[in-house]
């Protein structure tokens, strides 16, 4: 069917689809695009456990068709577990007061609730006695196996306990260190109660004995014991080739648990599982947006977290142009299948005069971050714009272009108050400048100043350092300052995907979503270009570029 015998008119509710996963059923599940992300979390011997992703790029996606074609799947919902009992304990606070470290308690803490939460799945235990006879069970494989004592040991404890819930472990495991912190330290712990200030109250002496008590219980112990049991879960496993677990955590990004402890339980979670790698049948896999993920390494680096250490299990879900098109096509396609016409209708059929001299796909596809959500909007708000008619016309696009381009900054924005505040402030400052500028004319005196002023007048967390940078700069104004301020803003807007640089004459535009990444501020200078992107453009006021 050509254009001119699409006769369908797009009705007000016509949509390709919602923009989250959760709420997208029936096109997520009729129109997958067969992403290559899928099979290495489907695969359980591949490391790729972290899928990171911009938000947007599909990795509720991901989860969801596992749990689409699994049959042995445990999703858990973060916002289900006890893990405010965690930030709300007096003794968690008393030992944060004290500066001690709880990373290895709350590994230990997500190792020991996956860990049973494995075994439930496994062995599908429903209740007590069934929990007590699998451990008989486990218990006699390894009878004759000395070295698996403390192992089997350890599970003892929990004989009875592989049927209770996540969230019920949490609250158990939790109570068991405040038991042993309160019997040792309770009424240095009374006091911490009574008094906001307590630790300050301490004399260097008093402090480092507490301290050395408290150490003695928040240990690597436990960590150790746990270590024991995935090895002989592992072993237990070991014949058993063709069954297949998936342990599926989505939504870290949301408030589950108070800011005062999310990102060490991010953290903590992220180094433990690496060691359920030695269960062959078992895959977890955790989807993290990219900026979340980039805010836990930013604040870990001098706790010895480095990147590379974790390179290995991390898969990014990154998008190329013909998989859009085939995202919106199969979408499309779907569409008019569903409700109108038993004919193939294509998107060029609804989508079909051209945009300047571009075709209708490109034009659009080019103002996106090549992510599934951009896409999948800024072509319902074309058909939104286009009701009444039946197809969606080079006006139409320009038309909904201009809303497209508003939720694309504020999302933008959204994505990274969090990690990087001050980029809305400096994304709206370079925009002054026009589309296209060097990175010279947003290093002068003026322009650098303005833009510290307004930074300043924002609250902003330690890791974003161009705040730092600013601040450092309002302490003791120097020329260099205003030079590295301006690479270090060009990087962190390269990066978030805000504009493409262009580092040499011989050189094209770089964009963070299909070259580099990360681009450092070595490979800047003062005759680097800057590219605002164009899907900002209309957002920012910014003039229509010749197409
Ligand atoms: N592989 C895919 N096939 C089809 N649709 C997808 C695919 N990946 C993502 N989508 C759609 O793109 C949108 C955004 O994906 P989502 O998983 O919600 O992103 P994220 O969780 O990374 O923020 C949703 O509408 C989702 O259904
Ligand atoms: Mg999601």
């Amino acid at each position: 069917m050509n254009a001119k015998s699409n006769p369908i008119v797009i009705r007000p509710d016509t949509k390709i689809g919602n923009i989250a996963a959760e709420n997208d059923d029936e096109f997520l599940f009729n129109c997958f695009v067969d992403h290559p992300a899928l099979a290495s979390v489907l695969d359980t011997t591949s490391p790729q456990m972290l899928v990171s992703g911009r938000t947007g790029s599909g990795k509720t996606a991901i989860i969801r068709m596992v749990e689409h074609q699994k049959d042995h799947v445990d999703k858990i919902d973060l916002h289900e577990l006890a893990l405010n009992y965690i930030a709300n304990s007096d003794i968690i606070r008393f030992l944060n007061a004290l500066d001690i470290d709880l990373d290895l308690f709350f590994q230990a803490l997500w190792k020991h609730v996956l860990c049973i939460e494995f075994i439930r799945m496994r062995f599908s235990v429903k209740n007590a006695d069934d929990s007590r006879g699998i451990f008989s069970r486990i218990r006699e494989a390894f009878s004759k196996n000395d070295r698996k004592n403390s192992a089997i040991k350890y599970l003892e404890n929990w004989e009875d306990k592989f049927w209770i819930t996540m969230d019920t472990n949490i609250r158990e495991i939790t109570s068991k260190l405040e038991s042993q912190i309160g019997a040792s330290l309770g009424l240095e712990v009374e006091k911490f109660k009574a008094n906001a200030g307590y630790s300050r109250t301490l004399s260097a002496e008093k402090r480092a004995e507490v301290t050395s008590r408290a150490k003695k219980i928040v240990n690597a112990d436990q960590l150790t014991e746990l270590s024991k049991v995935l090895d002989l879960l592992a072993e237990y496993d070991q014949g058993d080739k063709f069954r297949q677990f998936y342990i599926l955590i989505d939504r870290l990004d949301e408030k589950w648990v108070d800011e005062s402890i999310r990102f060490s339980l991010i953290r903590a979670l992220i180094e433990c599982l690496k060691s359920f790698r030695k269960i062959p049948s078992l895959k977890i896999a955790v989807a993290m947006r990219a900026d979340v993920l980039e805010r836990v390494i930013q604040e870990s680096k001098d706790l010895g977290f480095q990147r590379e250490k974790y390179d290995d299990y991390f898969l990014r879900i990154v998008w190329k142009k013909d998989q859009l098109k085939q995202l919106v096509e199969k979408r499309v396609n779907f569409l008019y299948r569903r409700k109108y016409t038993s004919e193939n209708i294509h998107f060029g059929d609804v989508f079909s005069t051209n945009v300047g001299r571009r075709e209708p796909f490109d034009y659009m596809v080019e103002r996106t971050l090549y992510r599934p959500r951009d896409i999948i909007s800024f072509v319902n708000l074309c058909l939104t714009q286009a009701q009444g008619n039946s197809q969606v016309t080079a006006r139409d696009i320009r038309a909904a272009e201009g809303e497209y381009s508003r939720i694309r900054l504020q999302a933008l924005e959204e994505e990274w108050r969090s990690a990087l505040p001050s980029l809305a402030v400096a994304v709206r400052k370079f925009a002054k400048h026009g589309v296209r500028f060097t990175l010279g004319s947003v290093s002068t005196k003026d322009f650098v100043e303005d833009l510290v002023i307004d930074i300043a007048g924002i609250e902003c967390p330690p890791c974003d350092l161009i705040a730092n940078e600013c601040a450092a700069y309002l302490k003791n104004q120097t020329i260099p300052h205003l030079l590295r301020i301006a690479k270090m803003v060009t990087c962190e807007l390269y990066r978030i995907g805000a504009i493409g640089i262009k580092t040499g004459a011989q050189e094209r535009f770089i964009y963070a979503y299909q070259d580099t990444p990360v681009v450092s501020v070595e490979m800047v200078d003062t005759d680097t270009r800057i590219h605002i992107h164009p899907m900002l453009h209309r957002a920012l006021n910014l003039a229509e570029q010749k197409v």
